[in-house]
């Protein structure tokens, strides 16, 4: 049977870090709040000549390198974004010049927090429609530049980074095995980007924030999430008659610590088989699961045959769970 396989894994992370205490210069916050109520003790900030295209560019390059390609045998590319450099082009067609990978089509993918997920799935439905042989799924994000960096609410959650993968269509059990998506749009309200777009909202009105900045109801945001990852997770788990004790790892969008705590908690999965790096680098939206699995690679974390769950919830309300023998 013909599977999309993973065979190469990179990331990026802007040199800059900001703190918690960096926070408390400047915002009614604490270290203390942002740690027990998050789990997040920095994250990492683009610096003013760096786009998103060349954060995903740079991971890119990384993932290319370990599965021993050159830009130029790519058929795919595909950028998971909701912060590209432009509304238009895509991201994603910055990504193939910069990379020169003439052969290959490319477009982005607007799924937030699930973008990385939407974007296994959708290249996974590519290659084993015989479509692409292989294909780059890149999850890149500057969300440092559309946070409203006086709103104690949001901006201490989100951080900047780039993760991709390489997917190659081989013939074997290796590979993906399923994939799970899910949209509830009549709850895009309680997520979403003020201030861009044909919508434009915010701009106008006397007083507003004319900006793009991110609108949150945190805590709606964070109950429905819990329940949707925890559905997503075991709705691949049923698909594939796995349970969940034979899981290797759940690698869950990385976006807050008591989220993925209550997720795995629910699961029954044990406390070392989740994959969090949140601490370190905050909510980096599509680019979380892939830097968090290039982490997991590159530390020698993952055998063949590992089973590996990515799970994902974000706004639109869009989510789902792609299952991966590794
Ligand atoms: O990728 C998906 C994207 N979104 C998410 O993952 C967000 C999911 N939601 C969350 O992570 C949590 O809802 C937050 C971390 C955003 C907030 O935590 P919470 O426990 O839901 O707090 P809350 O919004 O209910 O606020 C509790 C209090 C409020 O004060 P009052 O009204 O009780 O006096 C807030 O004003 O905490 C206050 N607060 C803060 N205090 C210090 C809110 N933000 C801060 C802050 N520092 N940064």
């Amino acid at each position: 049977m013909l599977r999309s396989r993973i065979v190469g894994t990179g990331s990026y992370l802007p040199e800059r870090v900001l703190t918690n205490k960096d926070l408390e210069l400047t915002l009614d916050t604490s270290d203390e709040w942002i740690v027990s109520r998050t789990g997040i003790r920095q994250r990492h900030i683009a610096g003013d000549g760096e786009f998103t295209s060349d954060l995903a560019t740079v991971a890119a390059r990384r993932a290319l390198e370990m599965a021993e390609l050159e830009p130029t045998d790519i058929d795919l590319i595909l950028v998971a974004t909701v912060t590209g450099d432009f509304s238009w082009p895509a991201t994603a067609c910055l990504v193939q010049s910069q990379l020169g990978a003439h052969g290959a089509f490319a477009f982005d993918l607007s799924a937030a927090c699930s973008g990385f997920v939407y974007g296994l799935a959708t290249a996974d439905s590519y290659l084993r429609s015989g479509n692409a042989r292989r294909i780059l799924v890149i999850g890149a994000e500057i969300f440092s530049r559309i946070v409203d960096w006086t709103d104690r609410t949001t901006c201490i959650l989100f951080g900047d980074g780039a993760g991709a993968v390489v997917l190659e269509a081989h013939e074997g059990d290796r590979g993906i095995l399923s994939s799970h998506l899910h949209t509830d749009g009549s709850q895009w309200g309680l997520l979403f980007q003020l201030g861009s777009g044909s919508r434009n909202p915010s701009c106008g009105q006397e007083g507003k924030n004319c900006l793009p900045h991110i609108h949150m109801q945190g805590n709606e945001v964070f109950k429905v999430a819990v329940r949707a990852m925890c559905e997503a997770a075991e709705e691949a788990l049923i698909a594939n008659a796995v349970d969940v004790g034979q899981l290797a790892y759940l690698i869950p969008h990385q976006a807050n610590r008591r989220i993925l705590e209550a997720t795995a908690k629910r699961l029954g999965l044990p406390p070392d088989k989740l994959v969090m790096n949140v601490d370190r680098v905050g909510n980096t939206s599509g680019a979380s699961i892939p830097l968090a699995l290039d982490e997991l690679n590159r530390c020698g974390g993952l055998s063949p045959n590992d089973l590996v769950l990515f799970d994902a919830f974000g706004g639109g309300f869009a989510w789902g769970s792609v299952l991966l023998r590794w």
